[in-house]
């Protein structure tokens, strides 16, 4: 069993919208979890204020000052681990993490990524499915492998492409999903629906193989 509240660290290179949205629901006890550090590689992610002025501890740590990558994510890891986290949270960390910090956190690490994996990985998702022609797209959230955006993906959040619809518009309804869909699958987590078990995510008491998937049309208005 995990401690309760869960311990998060969530790592960011921007905004933040996710990180306060996952945030506000755990001060709102709305998830039995608490933010126990915002950490950046950035000193001028624009959420690093905004985590600060939720009242959570931040740290920033420029990559250029460790010489390697590997320097560079031993400090993070040691800066993390400060704060004991039982999850690290990867909201827009704009990073390809090494071997050996993904397995420091191997089946505690989830990503965010706004695409319906395994469609459109790595970037520019939303111009991609424009460009492909996509009837549907979405956010996943996914446990981190070494593989870049290819570890298990346990929900996801799907919405249809309109036709008028431009890459602003596309992401800013993917955006407002993902908000709604990180903090449940945290949740789950603080729960204890979802578990990292023999290697596999478990939900519920069954491996699962196939991600939730969450239809948002429906839901929507215009
Ligand atoms: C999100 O769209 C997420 O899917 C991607 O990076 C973006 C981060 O946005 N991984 P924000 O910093 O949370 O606003």
């Amino acid at each position: 069993m995990s401690p309760r509240p869960l311990a998060l660290a969530i790592l960011i290179s921007g905004r933040g919208s996710n990180m306060a949205a996952i945030a506000r629901r755990c001060a709102a006890q709305e998830i039995d979890a608490t933010v126990a550090c915002v950490a950046s590689d950035r000193a001028d992610a624009p959420g690093l204020a905004t985590a600060r002025a939720l009242g959570i501890e931040t740290a920033a740590l420029a990559p250029a000052a460790y010489g390697t990558r590997d320097a560079f994510e031993s400090a993070l890891g040691e800066r993390l681990d400060a704060v004991r986290p039982d999850l690290v949270i990867l909201a827009g960390f704009m990073r390809i993490l090494g071997g050996g910090f993904v397995a420091r956190y191997h089946g505690r690490m989830l990503n965010i990524h706004p695409s319906l994996l395994p469609k459109f990985k790595g970037l520019h998702t939303h111009r991609r499915a424009l460009e492909a022609g996509e009837i549907a797209h979405g956010c996943s959230v996914h446990y981190v492998t070494e593989e870049l955006d290819g570890g298990p993906v346990v929900l996801q959040g799907q919405i249809g492409v309109r036709a008028g619809d431009d890459e602003p518009s596309l992401s800013a309804r993917v955006q407002a999903i993902e908000h709604i869909l990180y903090p449940r699958a945290i949740g789950w987590i603080a729960s204890g629906r979802l578990a990292w078990r023999n290697d596999r995510p478990w939900l519920d008491g069954h491996a699962l193989t196939t991600p939730v998937v969450e239809d948002f049309d429906a839901l929507e208005t215009s």
